[in-house]
């Protein structure tokens, strides 16, 4: 018999919506358990993209001293679109009256884990989880198996499916690990990362005849750019110079800082929804229930956005054994995930130039960009859609 330990709630993945989760519930009492097969180390070092709406720094401020979203962060106060070579500043402080912070996802990672373990949260690093049971039943159980191989089980109230989009939990919700509503994009992003100091004061998202490019930064000597490649195309293949002039090929009007590349990869894309969020006591939150594009700057943010939800259906659930929440969690979650995954699309095909455009294609898209930054009403919905929606 595999050795069995019990939690109230055990939750797949120390990502951030994770990691948030286990934040929400101990302070409501609830105790968690949190696995990852990654180690700590690849978890704070991988490299992720850096948006956070002003909501979810707001959720983050309840670290305390241990979010540095605003202190180590950037305020952004607007981003730039660019076409036909001339930028067009969406003001989102003018049209909305909120902002977004440059803040790395694996930075805030660092803080979440540092607050978590300062709390004495179970977080077992370096775990895998193998398959979930009984979510049918009222103790649901995860059979894990840790870094030397040795299996045993998490038995819980509820699992929650924070592992990514590859996850474990989803078959156990869903019947199946793909069954859901998804579209891929003919393009990929070339991102890179290089010692210079900013090109520009605040991101620029390009649309040019040869492509997307997006003109991000870290700090006050590196900056994060992407643009548009073939999603098989190679990182390596590429040298310095063909990846600069790729790069300023694609935002022309701006000269950009150059500097040694010490980072290259290829971000292949795709919108992913799955088709069940919730069954029983197990629920998807954060990756494992949806991916979108980078363009809409939406992935950590719709995260935290779930978690939200299921902190609070979990709350009713364990503490005064009220099932609704959690029974109309997909379906309340699911209302902000489309509203998101449509901007996500939205952002991503106005600025991207397909494969088979034609010339037609072409002219339609400077249309669209020229009747979103000339109307008020445009520049707004980007604004609000981008700083975010109001959080439950
Ligand atoms: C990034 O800085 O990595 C970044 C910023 C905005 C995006 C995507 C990525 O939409």
């Amino acid at each position: 018999m595999p050795l069995t330990e019990t939690t109230r709630v055990a939750i797949v993945g120390a990502g951030p919506a994770g990691l948030l989760l286990s934040h929400l519930l101990a302070e409501a009492g609830i105790a968690s358990i949190v696995i990852d097969q990654r180690t700590r180390e690849e978890i704070e070092t991988t490299i992720r993209a850096g948006i956070l709406e002003q909501g979810t720094v707001e959720v983050l401020d309840a670290l305390g001293d241990f979010s540095r979203a605003r202190t180590v962060g950037h305020r952004h106060d607007g981003i730039e679109l660019r076409f036909g070579g001339e930028g067009h500043r969406i003001d989102f402080a003018a049209s909305v009256g909120r902002g977004v912070w440059l803040y790395p996802q694996h930075e805030a990672l660092k803080d979440l884990i540092a607050a978590r373990l300062d709390a004495g949260q179970d977080i077992r690093f370096g775990v895998s989880a193998q398959r979930v049971e009984g979510v049918d039943t009222e103790r649901p159980t995860v059979v894990i198996a840790d870094a030397e191989g040795t299996v045993s089980e998490i038995r819980a109230e509820f699992v929650v499916g924070a592992d990514g989009s590859r996850s474990v939990v989803r078959p156990a919700v869903g019947g199946s690990s793909s069954e859901g509503y998804f579209r891929e994009y003919p393009f990929a992003w070339f991102g890179i990362l290089c010692e210079a100091p900013p090109s520009s004061d605040e991101l620029i998202y390009s649309n040019s005849p040869d492509g997307f490019a997006l003109i991000s930064q870290r700090s006050a000597t590196v900056q994060r750019m992407y643009f548009q490649c073939d999603p098989d195309a190679d990182p390596d293949a590429w040298s310095e110079a063909e990846l600069w002039d790729a790069l300023q090929l694609r935002v022309p009007g701006t000269t950009l800082n150059e500097g040694p590349i010490f980072q290259r990869d290829v971000l292949r894309f795709r919108s992913f929804v799955a088709r069940e969020l919730q069954r029983g006591r197990a629920a998807l939150v954060g990756d494992a229930a949806h991916t979108v594009p980078p363009t809409g700057a939406k992935g950590m943010n719709l995260a935290v956005a779930d978690v939200i939800l299921l902190d609070r259906a979990l709350r009713a659930l364990l503490l005064e054994n009220d099932e609704r929440l959690v029974e109309t969690y997909a379906e309340t979650a699911s209302q902000r995930i489309w509203k998101a995954q449509h901007f996500s699309w939205w952002m991503t095909s106005m600025l991207h130039v397909a494969p088979d455009a034609s010339e037609f294609d072409r002219k339609r898209q400077v249309g669209e960009l020229t009747s979103v930054v000339e109307s008020e009403a445009g520049r707004a919905y980007l604004a609000e859609a981008y700083t975010g929606w109001p959080l439950a």
